[in-house]
């Protein structure tokens, strides 16, 4: 089996979701259920055997040590991490606490267990980490895409947190031999997606009739890629890495933050009509992210050439699906829209307004 750590968020109940689509083989999610995880987003997993699911937190090297000796995983992929770069500016000890020091608790707790084996199960063990391009700090206009060899140079708390997570998963395979992978990936999206990031949000905004928020002038620049991808690849990565290496993933489809919320707005005008006038009507230019990266951009040519990997979905196809599934899913977003929820924008957005 698989251990996945964070697969009741995001990305992780999407790669959960799309690797019992694909195998049979079986997954033990590992989850802290914070304001991001959602079993909701399992719930087509109820009744299949396949999908063990364990609450706790990855900080708890007791608790996972205890775990891996019981069910003997071939391989870990650790998504888990507090994942919101304003989240991050506003309280960043949460970042600290799981990203650094979580990491650095499951990779203890991996490589007792990963010494304890021997012959094709410890040469065969994987522990694939997975990152973010946020690592490398922003780009200029014209500067190239970032590649693997690329100095770090996180801006974020969020992304600092991310980047240290990075280097200490690089140290255990340096130094204890750990069979190690790491990959670097762009911004996702679709369904399931938190409506705290941008494209969520957005629709989500648009739909409730409430004001788009852009930040500054809207002209940042981010590369997006619909998470099946993400997981096509890090399925590649961990079937085919090599141990040690890093492999960057992006959807080579850069778009201004405004172009994204226009296109969204285009979308939903085509689909869900207003009475009159456009959802652009909607958009709110606000006060800028503190510290806010201005471009990126990844040049995932090595896991192309290596790995023989290149996304499925153009962005048109990948927002079109996204679309469709929030508007045909509206009870999950009304039920993420918790309290908690609440909380965050009335921070977030209020103050923005102050400001
Ligand atoms: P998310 O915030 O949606 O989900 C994170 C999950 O981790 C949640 O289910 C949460 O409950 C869990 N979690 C948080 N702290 C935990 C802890 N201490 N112990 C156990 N579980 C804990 O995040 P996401 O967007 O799905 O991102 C997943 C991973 O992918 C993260 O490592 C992130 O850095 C990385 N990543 C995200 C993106 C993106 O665009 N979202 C892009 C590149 C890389
Ligand atoms: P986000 O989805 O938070 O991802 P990240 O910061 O990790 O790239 O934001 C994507 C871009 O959208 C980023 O440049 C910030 C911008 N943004 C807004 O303009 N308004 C918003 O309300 C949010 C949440 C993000």
């Amino acid at each position: 089996m698989i251990f996945v750590t964070g697969g009741a968020g995001f990305i992780g109940a999407n790669f959960v979701l799309d690797w019992l689509a694909q195998s049979d083989e079986p997954v033990l999610n590992y989850d802290k259920l914070t304001y991001a995880g959602n079993l909701n987003n399992l719930a087509s997993l109820k009744n299949d055997s396949r999908h063990v699911f364990v609450q706790g937190d990855i900080n708890d090297n007791a608790q996972l040590c205890a775990l891996f000796f019981e069910y003997q995983p071939r391989a870990i992929v650790h998504f888990a991490a507090e994942s919101h770069v304003d989240r991050s500016i506003l309280g960043p000890a949460a970042f600290v606490t799981t990203n650094v020091n979580g990491t650095f608790a499951l990779l203890e707790a991996a490589r007792t267990y990963w010494q304890s084996l021997e012959g094709d199960e410890k040469s065969a063990f994987r522990f694939l980490h997975v990152s973010t391009d946020e690592v490398y700090g922003t780009l200029g206009a014209d500067d190239a895409p970032f590649s693997e060899t690329k100095a770090y140079a996180p801006n974020s708390p969020y992304s600092a947190t991310k980047a240290a997570s990075d280097h200490l998963v690089r140290a255990y395979h340096h130094t204890y031999g750990m069979p190690v992978l790491t990959t670097n990936c762009s911004n996702n999206y679709g369904p399931y997606h938190f409506p705290e990031k941008l494209i969520p949000l957005m629709i989500t905004n648009a739909r409730a009739g409430k004001e788009l928020p852009v930040y500054g002038d809207g002209l940042q620049v981010r590369d997006w890629l619909y998470v099946t991808d993400h997981c096509s690849a890090i399925r590649r990565v961990l079937e085919s890495g090599k141990p040690g290496e890093t492999y960057n993933i992006g959807g080579w489809n850069e778009q201004t933050n405004l172009s994204v919320v226009h296109t969204l707005c285009e979308l939903l005008d085509e689909l869900q009509a207003k009475p009159e006038g456009s959802y652009k009507d909607q958009i709110r230019h606000i006060t800028d992210r503190p510290g806010h990266d201005r471009r990126y951009a990844i040049d995932a040519r090595k896991i192309e050439k290596e790995l023989g990997w290149t996304p499925q979905e153009t962005f048109e196809t990948g927002l079109k699906k996204t679309v469709a599934w929030y508007l045909a899913n509206d009870s999950w977003t009304k039920q993420v829209q918790s309290g908690e929820y609440l909380q965050w924008v009335a921070l977030q957005y209020n103050e923005e307004e102050q400001a």
